[in-house]
């Protein structure tokens, strides 16, 4: 077991390089058995999920390699359309292989993946939308079905703009027959990428990024090469860190508009915010109660950056309310943070935050992957030594995470126990 020794109560100066989307580079693993052709990831992030994904698509039969940060996949021998159970359940993005391997195959098996730290994690608009565009799909213990000779297109309305859902639909519907359109489809960013990636293959796939996704079904795809987009969600939890220990930080590698929600929260409580092509450029002295924090779909506050915040909003000048409006348990965070002398009171999907002028150390423990990053924040932003445990979670989704901080200026290292 491993955990984090932090001595906190550093400013941060110094700069970060963010790494690909965890978020999106998943998905483009899933689209990656579309063709029998070799598909090579660039600057491919070498995280658990992203290892366990490989390590799935090495089960249904697909060739990888990492070159360099590069990944290879080579699905030409694929024969395999049953997702190992273990595997599925440890990876909740296992869903997504759910429509590539029916595109390929005709059929898939998966084991019905349980909720997670964060939620129940239904995945009922998945089921309805694979129906939809024709697909079988039984269920029986605990495993789930599905055969389709080809899928057929149809129209789509999501009841709630899932990612998940909607990346499964696309990646059914790119090698189906005819038109499928995706309505109330989310707009996260990472579905665009998806959609970037899919037409380099030759696919036939618009309006990503928007609230309707259309997928003109094509005969064959072919292979490609892709860099995905920079990690949203990483670039806000340093920026996150930095308004949290004060000092400077220069965010490489982040896209602004795919973070303007954190951004207007950051400036509101008068951190001074440069953003200019690939970069942003934080610098935090005071830190004034955000009054409101509450998590929506995209382009909405996002639910991933809710722990750190809520760890923010702990020691900012004033109340401020978080509403979790996505998940049901995502706040695992608190008790941790409660133990570290913060003020907090959670009732249903709301936590009520009376600010402190500063957190004290203590022994913490992750409970999942935003949450394990929040309470590192807070450990790096806290008076006196804290220790932070159960990293497996953080190291899910982020690469060099106490790296990256020590080179801006934390007290931090991992040690194994
Ligand atoms: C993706 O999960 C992300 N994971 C999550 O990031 C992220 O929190 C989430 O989108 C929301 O942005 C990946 O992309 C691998 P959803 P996903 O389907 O697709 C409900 C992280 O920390 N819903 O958009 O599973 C669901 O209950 C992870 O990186 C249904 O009701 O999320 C939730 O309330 C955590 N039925 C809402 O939709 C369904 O069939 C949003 O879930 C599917 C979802």
């Amino acid at each position: 077991m491993e955990k984090y020794i932090v001595k906190g109560g550093r400013p941060l100066y110094g700069e970060v390089n963010i790494q690909s989307a965890k978020n999106s580079v998943l998905p483009l693993l899933a689209a990656s058995v579309l063709t029998d052709e070799k598909v090579i990831i660039h600057r491919c992030p070498r995280i658990a999920d992203v290892l366990n994904m490989v390590q799935i698509l090495g089960e249904l039969g697909c060739k990888t390699s990492f070159q360099g940060d590069s990944l290879v996949i080579d699905s030409a021998d694929a024969a395999n359309h049953e997702i190992p159970s273990a595997l599925a359940k440890e990876l909740r993005s296992s869903v997504f292989m759910l429509g590539s391997v029916i595109a390929r195959f005709g059929r898939a098996r998966i084991a019905y993946p349980g909720g997670c730290d964060i939620g129940l994690r239904p995945i009922d608009l998945h089921l309805s939308g694979l129906r939809r565009l024709g697909v079988q799909i039984t269920e029986d213990g605990g495993y789930i079905d599905c055969t389709v000779e080809k899928t057929v297109g149809a129209d789509i309305l999501l009841d709630c703009p899932s990612v998940g859902a909607t990346e499964n639909i696309i990646l059914a519907a790119v090698k189906g027959k005819g038109r499928t359109v995706i309505r109330n489809a989310a707009k996260e960013p990472e579905i665009a990428d998806l959609q970037n990636f899919l037409n380099r293959m030759g696919a036939k796939v618009s309006g990503a990024g928007s609230a309707t996704v259309i997928v003109e079904g094509v005969g064959k795809l072919h292979g490609a090469e892709y860099t995905p987009i920079p990690d949203r969600i990483e670039a806000g939890t340093f920026l996150i860190a930095a308004a949290m220990c004060g000092g400077e930080l220069l965010v490489k590698n982040a896209l602004s508009e795919n973070l303007a929600a954190l951004l207007h929260k950051l400036r509101e409580i008068s951190c001074k915010i440069h953003a200019e092509n690939d970069k942003i450029y934080i610098s935090s002295k005071r830190r004034l109660s955000p009054k409101l924090i509450e998590t929506s779909p995209y382009p909405g506050f996002p639910t991933d950056l809710q722990a750190p915040a809520t760890a923010l909003a702990c020691i900012c000048e004033g109340s401020t309310v978080v509403v979790e409006n996505l998940f049901e348990t995502r706040f695992k965070h608190v008790p941790e943070l409660l133990r570290m002398g913060a003020d907090i009171t959670v009732r249903g999907r709301s936590a009520f935050i009376r600010g402190v002028p500063a957190l004290h150390g203590a022994d913490v423990y992750a409970g999942d992957l935003r949450g394990g990053a929040a309470l590192t924040l807070a450990a790096i932003a806290a008076e006196g030594e804290s220790t932070v445990s159960d990293l497996y979670h953080i190291d899910r989704g982020y690469t060099d995470f106490e790296q990256k901080l020590r080179g801006a200026g934390a007290d931090i290292r991992r040690i194994r126990v």
